[in-house]
This record gives C-alpha cells, structure tokens and sequence, in this order.
C-alpha cells in the first residue's frame, strides 16, 4: 500500500506521519520537499507527484490555515484551499485512489447552538472558510473515493497552541480576558490522526464509506472555558501562575475585534462518524489534560 502525504509538518500532518506509518509505505512531503513536489501553489507540480508515485492512499494535511490573512491574499486561499484539493481528487480518481481532505466548522456561519452536522447548509464568514467549502466541493464533484473530515479548533502539542499561551500569560500577567461567546470542543491532532488511520482501514475494504463526516473531541466549552482548565490542569501540576482559573475574566467575542469573521457556533454533530466507523470520540479535556502533560512535563 503506497501512501501520499501532503503537509507532513503541520499540526496534523506531524501526526499523520506517526499513524499512517503503519498502514503502508508512505511518502511524505511539505512545500520544500525536493524529489517530489509538495507545493499546494504549484498546480501541475502536485499533479506530476501523484502521477509518478501512483499512491493508493493520498493525505492531504496541507492548506492555508491564516484565517485573517486569507482576507488578504483570497487567491493564494483558493488556490491551496480549492484548487489543490481538486486537482488531488482528479488524479485519485484516475488511479482508483482514495483522498482523505480535511475541512473545518468554518464553512458554517455560526448561528444557532445546536451541533453543526454534514446535511446543513454551509453559508461561510471568511474566505478561508469559503476557500475550505469550494475545495470540499471540488473534492464531491470527481469520482474520487474520499473522506472529508470537518474539524474545529485543532491544537497539538507540538509548536505553539493557545493552552501554551494561556500559561504563559498568566505566568505573567495578573488576570487574563477571554472570550466566551463562542462555544466548540478543543480537538487534538493526535486524535485527528488516528481517527484517520481507523477510519481508512475500515473504508479500503468498504468502498461505501466514502463521503463527508464530522470529527471532533467530544464535550463542549467556550474559550474562556479552555483557558480555565489549562490553569486548573497547570495549578495542580504545581506550576505557580500570576493568575488562577478564577483570574480569566470573559469577554465577548466583539472585545477581540479580528479581520475574519469566526463562527460563534463550532459544535459539530459526530454522530456520523462514530456510528459510520464504530469509534468513540474522547472527551476534549481527555486530549488537553494529555497535552498538558507532555507540555509541562519538564
Ligand atoms: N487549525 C485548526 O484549528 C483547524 C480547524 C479546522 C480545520 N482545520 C483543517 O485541518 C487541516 C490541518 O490543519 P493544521 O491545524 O494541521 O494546520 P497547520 O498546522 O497550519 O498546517 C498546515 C500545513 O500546510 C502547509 N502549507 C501551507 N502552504 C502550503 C503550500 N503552498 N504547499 C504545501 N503546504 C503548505 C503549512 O506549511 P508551512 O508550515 O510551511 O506554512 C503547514 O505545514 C487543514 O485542512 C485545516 O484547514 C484546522
């Protein structure tokens, strides 16, 4: 089994690298990889990379993920976003390979406070969100055997996350605001990972698996939420913080004014999934409590 990884540095691509390991002989790339192209940007380049490694198995974890910079820059989001997934799913179709695309609670506008799932109606806020919609579409229009996996509010342990931020600052900082308007559940690239792999070990030998499913950890909460339980989680490792859990003041969304507009609703419905694949999503803070563990673990 001949595996394509795209974005193999990323929060999930990192993981990815780990969990498909397993499943074949995998090839995997970021945007400098020399001896096949890896570069989202440049069309034929990947088209090329496809056609000479002729992969059954084709991840993509690359994408413009720079929600405020898409606004600025809404081709090169297209581009990475739309146009690269589609190209990826021509060519996967053509040699009877399955895509696995990742997308995100962004296609939705937020409204609303039940759990988001696969059959409502995307009606995106910013262009990475539209970006991310178009290339889920580009992906639905082809042959391709494919799972799309929309996720939300996704950290690992690696490089720099918001738990990491939350620490710091209130190792500095005496209180700290947060918002609390906005409601979805912290999802671990680890998780995403995994899921992943399971999810493509059931598909390969059941073809009708194929579609669109939501993935997310389990539980809800809001950021300040989160921010309260990385300092309650910190506190009993007995890291000493300027400010406690009862220090993070909640604001609403609107304190924080940013470029992209962000859903005020995150929640995604995992019923899909979890019945599609027989799998249990944890609980978000299982995963956080994890990070945190690994994060604080000197
Ligand atoms: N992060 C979230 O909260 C979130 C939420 C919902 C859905 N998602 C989706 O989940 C997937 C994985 O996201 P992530 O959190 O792992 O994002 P990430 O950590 O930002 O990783 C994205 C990767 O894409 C790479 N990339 C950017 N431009 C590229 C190009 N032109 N060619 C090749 N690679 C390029 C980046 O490389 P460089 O490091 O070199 O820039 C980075 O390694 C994405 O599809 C994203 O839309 C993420």
């Amino acid at each position: 089994m001949k595996i394509l990884l795209l974005g193999k540095n990323g929060q999930v691509g990192w993981e990815l690298q780990r969990s498909l390991a397993a499943l074949g002989n995998l090839t995997a790339l970021d945007r400098h990889s020399t001896a096949y192209c890896g570069n989202l940007a440049d069309l034929d380049g990947i088209q090329d990379t496809v056609r000479r490694l002729r992969p059954d198995i084709i991840v993509n974890a690359a994408a413009h993920t720079a929600v405020d910079r898409a606004e600025s820059e809404p081709e090169l989001a297209h581009t990475l976003n739309a146009l690269a997934p589609g190209v990826l799913a021509i060519e996967a179709a053509k040699l009877d390979a399955w895509l696995v695309h990742y997308s995100t609670d962004y296609v939705f506008d937020g409204s609303g406070s039940q759990p988001w799932q696969e059959s409502d109606a995307p009606a995106p806020l910013s262009v990475y969100g539209s970006s991310k919609l178009a290339g889920e579409q580009r992906i639905q229009a082809t042959n391709a055997r494919h799972l799309i996996f929309r996720t939300s509010w996704v950290y690992a342990a690696r490089g720099g996350n918001f738990a990491k931020t939350m620490l710091r600052l209130a190792k500095e900082r005496d209180t700290l605001t947060v918002i609390d308007d906005q409601f979805g559940a912290p999802t671990g690239a680890e998780l995403l990972a995994d899921v992943t792999a399971l999810a493509l070990r059931s598909a390969l030998s059941a073809p009708s698996l194929a579609g669109i499913y939501h993935l997310a950890a389990a539980g809800e909460t809001t950021w300040h939420g989160y921010a309260q339980t990385v300092l309650a989680q910190a506190q009993q490792a007995g890291i000493a913080l300027k400010a406690g859990p009862e220090a993070v003041a909640a604001v609403p969304a609107t304190d924080f004014p940013t470029i992209a507009q962000r859903p005020y609703n995150s929640r995604l419905d995992t019923h899909k999934l979890q019945a599609a694949f027989g799998l249990t999503l944890p609980h978000w803070q299982d995963g956080v409590a994890r990070m945190l563990n690994e994060t604080l673990t000197p």
